[in-house]
């Protein structure tokens, strides 16, 4: 198959082109289209062969349920039965959407069981990019869409990370260039007490400022009938190829940054502690010096790192808190969950 690539202006969308690619969702296809997080692999959501067609292009596994992305929350009880959590929704919706938040709803019977891996709840979001929205709009159906690397890989941030991964495996992408946030949606559960699924673009703290105490996975008690304790809870998730030597302490980075390593040694590091490692030989990304700017540039770093033919990436944690807790997420399983020196 031949991947269409739309390249258009999220600033002044190219009406023909978005409904180019709308016709294209609407008809069973697969289009890529960037989100204010990372890229996103959308089909109809409604339409089960069409979402069959997302798991056979990522090679992703049929338990690993997808976001349903509407262009409105207003939309969420269409798909989601909101009974008793109507107040919730509507302050999160007010204070988050649209935007990186993904809420899990229980399901409605209209929700394809591929889309919620035969789960009872769904999980919803309305993206804020412009080209998100557009399509949505255009395409006038739920567009279900995990992000848009092949399984493991790291989320593309760019339409060419989108290719990286799924050039000839999908029918389009729309090349709105890179997305501003570079982590995935933080996903809060409602079903039951509001529970922390996974941490993202919107930090624990702001949802927690409108909304009081929320649960974390470990505090969780999960209903039983719920597929999976929580979304990409798979160790070995978002990784480079090399091997990450991830550190909790920064003041350990000279001491293993000056270790032998059989192979090439790639430092994807916050700009000061670059700054420290200067005299050490090695490929280097710079993630600059906040939250914002690492959340920004990491999986494409990752990327960049392995395109170099690094065989290890020295990075550190960042302090837990706003989008560092996201971060350190996606550090951990791309670390596969070893944390320390002794890498
Ligand atoms: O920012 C994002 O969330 C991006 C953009 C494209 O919207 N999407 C994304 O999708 O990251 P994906 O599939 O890569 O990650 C979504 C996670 C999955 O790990 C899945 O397990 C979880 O959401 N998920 C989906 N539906 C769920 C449900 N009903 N209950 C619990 N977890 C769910
Ligand atoms: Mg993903």
């Amino acid at each position: 198959m031949q991947t269409l690539v739309f390249h258009i202006n999220p600033a002044q969308p190219d009406q023909a082109a978005v409904a180019h690619a709308a016709a294209m969702i609407q008809r069973g296809g697969l289009v890529a289209f960037p989100t204010e997080t990372v890229y996103g692999l959308g089909a109809n959501g409604l339409d089960a062969i069409a979402v069959e067609g997302i798991f056979k292009a990522k090679q992703r596994p049929h338990s690993d349920p997808l976001i349903l992305h509407v262009a409105h929350w207003s939309e969420f009880a269409r798909y989601a039965d909101l009974a008793g959590v109507e107040v919730l929704v509507e302050q999160l919706a007010t204070a988050f959407m649209p935007g990186a938040l993904t809420l899990v709803l229980p399901k409605l019977p209209c929700v394809p069981d591929c889309v919620t891996a035969n789960g009872p709840s769904v999980a919803l979001r309305v993206p804020a990019h412009p080209l998100a929205h557009a399509l949505l709009v255009a395409a006038g159906v739920p567009i279900a869409a995990p992000s848009a690397n092949l399984f493991s890989r790291p989320s593309p941030t760019t339409a060419s990370m989108v290719l990286e991964d799924l050039d000839g495996r999908i029918d389009a992408v729309i090349d709105g260039g890179s997305t501003t946030i570079g982590v995935e949606s933080t996903i809060l559960s409602l079903c039951g007490a509001p529970t922390l699924l996974r941490p993202g673009g919107v930090a624990l703290e702001a949802i927690e400022a409108v909304i009081g105490e929320v649960l974390l996975p470990a505090e969780a008690v999960l209903p039983e009938e719920q597929t999976q304790p929580a979304p990409g809870m798979l160790l070995k998730h978002y990784s480079p190829r090399a091997r990450l030597l991830l550190l909790a302490d920064p003041g350990q980075l000279q001491q293993v940054a000056s270790r032998h390593h059989d192979g090439k040694l790639g430092l994807l590091l916050p700009s000061d502690s670059l700054q420290r490692l200067r005299h050490i030989d090695a490929e280097r990304i710079d993630l600059g010096d906040d939250a914002a700017s690492v959340a920004a540039r990491l999986f494409k770093g990752m990327r960049e790192l392995d395109r170099r033919g690094c065989t290890h990436i020295l990075t550190h944690y960042l302090p837990l808190e706003g989008l560092g807790r996201a971060i350190n997420d996606r550090l951990f399983r791309a670390a596969e969950g070893k944390v320390g020196p002794g890498q």
